[in-house]
């Protein structure tokens, strides 16, 4: 088997957020112009893959077990090349080299430029290569790390915006790393410093994305709202601004944003919610905790109090915002009382969902080094299952007020699920999302190709509610899909003035 530029094989499985998923996308991307073809056949595969997340324990287990299995294909596959990038490549480095020989391979989020040149390493010498910052990295002066992102720049700019391989949806990423050092959490330590990308570039990537035919953007930051940027006219963009600037590109119907975090957030943000009819109705902004004492040991920048403001100020605002938020359940320390304050606040802020973790201690964070991880297991899964039902529950009742109702819902494809249980696709039902993000199937009209009417917007009379999805019948269907769309080519990369 050879590794030259010719038709291989490449597996790749990707754990954890929206960051990773978009960074699989653009490795798939990168690797797609060296040769190489995906395959759902791992062990068969000439180039293995995982991008790996370091936010819980659990994730990071999972690949663990993954390159065991692996060990005896790479054996009697010797040619194979195995390899970790992303989080887990980050913050295990050396240890997961030591602990699996058989890995070839590591890259960190901030090297993934750096791939093509490890794998070609890797093939023609059969000897190992890593880029990890810190490591025998080329990047840990201040010097490097303006270079970093300068590569990086060009690494997103260089996703290919092909109209047949544009879906409907896709993300765009507005900041890199986080500043805010959570005691919990394990981001600053493994993608960096918060460093915002230029506003031209996050524009000039919406512009070419909906000239492939992408309906949908959502904009990518550990915290999102706090993303600020000048300009090349030397005008400060904040968020909000940028907010204007993306939903203002001709042909996205919908612009949402993930993940906002609750301190420091800015009302003008709100109000274009509110007056920009494209930018969706819909906030992801965790809380983790409804305990003063809770987010003061989390090191969050705010209090219970000032998280139910905001969440008022955004119903005051945008009447029909829909909420999701997370929480960690036994952080260290967390009482029955503490506990309690959480439960009330899913009740109070009434989430369309919550993200339900148990504490998970991630080493080389503060939690981890300071304060025990005590709160005991069965207690933990108790907690995660009381607050999880108190969230069903809600939900029941959101869901039951959209009973009747009439919905605006970005059609994505065929329903993979029908309502009854049989599959949808040979029923030729559609699937797609409401401005809130709640998935509704459907019929398409008597006579119509469902393929044609993806990307569509429907108005859709809300019939059944099932757990994971809402029934409906079509209304109206309110844009039609427009003409193919002209081929477009990958975004130039010009000299970027690098700013930090
Ligand atoms: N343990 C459990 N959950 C965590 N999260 C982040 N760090 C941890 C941890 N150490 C959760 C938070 C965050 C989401 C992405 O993951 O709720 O919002
Ligand atoms: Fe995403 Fe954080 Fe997991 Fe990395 S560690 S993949 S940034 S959630």
């Amino acid at each position: 088997m050879s590794h030259d530029l010719a038709d291989k094989t490449l597996f790749l499985e990707t754990f954890g957020c929206q960051m990773n998923i978009l960074d699989s996308e653009l490795v798939l991307g990168q690797l797609a112009r060296l040769g190489y073809r995906r395959t759902a056949d791992r062990d068969g595969a000439d180039l293995v893959l995982f991008n790996t997340c370091s936010v819980r324990d659990h994730a990071e287990q999972k690949v663990y077990s993954r390159l065991g299995e692996l060990r005896p294909i790479k054996t009697a596959r010797p040619d194979m090349i195995l390899g970790v990038i992303g989080c887990q490549a980050q913050r295990e480095g050396e240890n997961l080299a030591r602990r699996f020989p058989h890995v070839d391979l590591l890259c960190s989020p901030g090297e993934l430029d750096r791939l093509p040149e490890l794998i070609a390493a890797v093939a023609s010498t059969r000897e190992r290569a890593f880029a990890l910052h810190g490591l025998q990295s080329r990047r840990s002066s201040t010097l490097d790390r303006a270079r970093e992102h300068d590569a990086l720049e060009a690494l997103d700019l260089s996703r290919s915006f092909s109209p047949d391989a544009s879906p409907i949806q896709a993300y765009v990423r507005v900041q890199r790393g986080c500043d805010k050092f959570c005691t919990y959490c394990v981001v600053p330590t493994v993608r960096g410093k918060e460093r915002s990308r230029r506003p031209e570039h996050i524009v000039a990537e919406a512009q070419m994305l909906a000239r492939a035919g992408c309906r949908e953007v959502t904009l990518i930051g550990q915290t999102v709202n706090s993303y600020v940027q000048v300009d090349e006219a030397g005008t400060t963009v904040t968020f909000a601004r940028l907010l204007e600037r993306v939903a203002a590109v001709p042909g996205l119907v919908r612009v949402r944003f993930v993940t906002s975090y609750p301190g420091d957030f800015d009302e003008d943000i709100l109000r274009v919610m509110a007056d920009v009819p494209n930018v969706c109705p819909f906030l992801h902004i965790p809380a983790q905790s409804g305990s003063d004492r809770v987010l003061r040991a989390m090191r969050r920048q705010y209090t219970a109090a000032d998280y139910y403001r905001l969440i008022d100020r955004a119903r005051e605002i945008v009447s029909d915002v829909s909420i999701v938020g997370d929480f960690i359940v036994g952080f260290p320390g967390e009482s029955d009382a503490d506990f309690a304050a959480s439960v009330e606040m899913v009740r109070r802020v009434r989430y369309k969902n919550s993200y339900i973790f148990k504490y998970s201690a991630r080493p080389g964070t503060a939690a981890f080094r300071n304060q025990p991880d005590d709160v005991p297991e069965p207690v933990k899964r108790e907690r995660n299952r009381i607050l999880l039902d108190e969230q069903e529950a809600v939900c029941q009742q959101l869901n039951r007020e959209l009973l009747g109702m009439t919905v605006q819902v970005l059609v994505e494809g065929p329903s993979k699920l029908a309502a009854d249980g049989s599959t949808a696709v040979a029923r030729g039902q559609l699937a797609g999302r409401t401005q809130a993000d709640r998935i509704v199937v459907f019929d398409p009209p008597p006579g119509a190709e469902p393929a044609s009417l993806v990307g569509s917007l429907c108005e859709v009379r809300v019939r059944e509610i099932n757990p994971y999805s809402v029934v409906g019948e079509l209304v109206a269907v309110a844009a039609p899909l427009s003409a193919p769309r002209p081929a477009v080519t990958p975004l130039g990369y010009k000299g970027l003035t690098v700013l930090r």
